[in-house]
């Protein structure tokens, strides 16, 4: 009991340290610009082991990614924000080529070493922290002379969108398929997002995987109940993006739609599942699918083996037909759209389908 509330207090010490600092800095480390040197931290057979279970777990690692886009999103107003301010995530098929290029880092990151500087992986990530950087530098640079200086795209931002990619799967890990996982392959996963979260620029005090296993899983848990479960509960002006998402990549590389995957994780992640209704004999028709695989399923060795096999077809495809999904969506969804202008997005009765 003792140990428990020292692991609590502990690690709820450095997450309001990580709030109130890493406001400060901004998120992309200057010195990482072009940083080809491993931390002395760094284990490169544990990054590998990462490597080879992305491989073979591609669908349920796919699925938590987005599972935590789209919780993520709905919680923090400055990241948010951020998003909103360069178009990127304008409408449905704009969100399409933002977060199939998103998962097309991924995987280069999963596949390729971070450190070789001729890998695809390197060269991704030297991208994605110009990116940053640039938005970064636009935004900063622009603040009125007079108003309270405050860094967009710090620190702090980084190490919530850290938790964004891989947090859920430490709460309910079996409720997501992850039943063959054992404590080495979890290890795996938070030494990858460390080693990540460097690469893109996050200074180890505030790297969320810096710590021991135990630490990272509290830590992933507080963030969540203390920092977005209540935000997530007043969201209704900004779960409409987050459903936009899904939208976007339901058909293509889900088989899953909004309804069906809140209506599931609803009630396994303390929010409302009233807010989150079955409208059609499709939607129940999918949440009981999903259910099924995701608690039954994914025991299986051979389920699995299909499902990965599935799921990286299905990113291929999406990848070789992303310009006939872009336009299909355009026309599907032509009044759907995000801005800061009209942000906080006013509820559309029909967000759920
Ligand atoms: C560990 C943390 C993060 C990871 C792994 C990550 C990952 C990525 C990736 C893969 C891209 C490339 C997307 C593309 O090709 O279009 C990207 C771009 C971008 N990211 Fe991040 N990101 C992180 C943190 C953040 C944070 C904290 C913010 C905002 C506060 C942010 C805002 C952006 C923006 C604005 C872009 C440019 C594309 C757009 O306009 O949406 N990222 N990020």
């Amino acid at each position: 009991m003792m140990d428990d509330d020292d692991l609590y207090e502990r690690v709820r010490r450095r997450r309001l340290y990580i709030y109130e600092n890493g406001r400060k800095f901004n998120g992309t480390r200057p010195e990482s610009e072009s940083s080809n040197v491993p931390p002395e931290w760094y284990e490169p057979q544990t990054f590998k082991h990462a490597q080879e279970l992305f491989d073979n777990f591609h669908s349920i690692m796919v699925f938590t990614n987005f599972m935590g886009l789209i919780l993520g999103l709905m919680c923090d107003d400055d990241i948010l924000r951020v998003l909103l301010s360069t178009g990127k995530s304008e409408t449905v098929d704009k969100l399409f080529t933002r977060y199939l290029s998103t998962a097309k880092h991924v995987e280069d990151w999963y596949r390729y070493d971070p450190f070789d500087t001729e890998s695809k992986s390197f060269k991704s990530l030297k991208m994605v922290r110009s990116m940053h950087r640039k938005v970064a530098d636009k935004l900063n640079n622009n603040q009125p002379a007079d108003s309270q200086i405050e860094i967009r795209m710090n620190q702090r931002e980084m190490f919530l969108t850290q938790c964004a990619f891989f947090g859920i799967s430490t709460y309910i890990p079996k409720q997501l398929g992850y039943h063959q996982f054992t404590q080495k392959d979890f290890h795996a996963i938070y030494h990858f997002w460390r080693v990540i979260g460097y690469c893109l620029g996050t200074e180890d005090e505030f790297n969320l995987c810096n710590g021991s296993d135990e630490e990272v899983v509290e830590m992933c848990r507080q963030i969540y109940h203390y920092d977005c479960l209540p935000k997530i509960r007043k969201c209704a002006e900004r779960y409409p993006m987050s459903s936009a998402i899904i939208k976007a990549f339901y058909g293509h590389v889900f088989p899953f739609n909004y309804s069906s995957i809140m209506h599931y994780v609803a009630p396994l992640l303390g929010l409302d599942i009233s807010l989150y209704p079955l409208t059609t004999f499709k939607e129940w028709f999918n949440y009981h699918m999903l259910k099924f695989t995701m608690e039954k399923m994914y025991q299986y060795t051979l389920f699995t083996k299909l499902a990965n096999r599935n799921s990286k077809k299905a990113t291929t495809m999406s990848e070789k037909k992303q310009r006939s999904i872009v336009k299909k969506l355009k026309k599907q969804y032509p009044d759907i759209s995000f801005t800061l202008e009209t942000y906080p997005f006013v509820l559309d009765s029909n967000a759920n389908d």
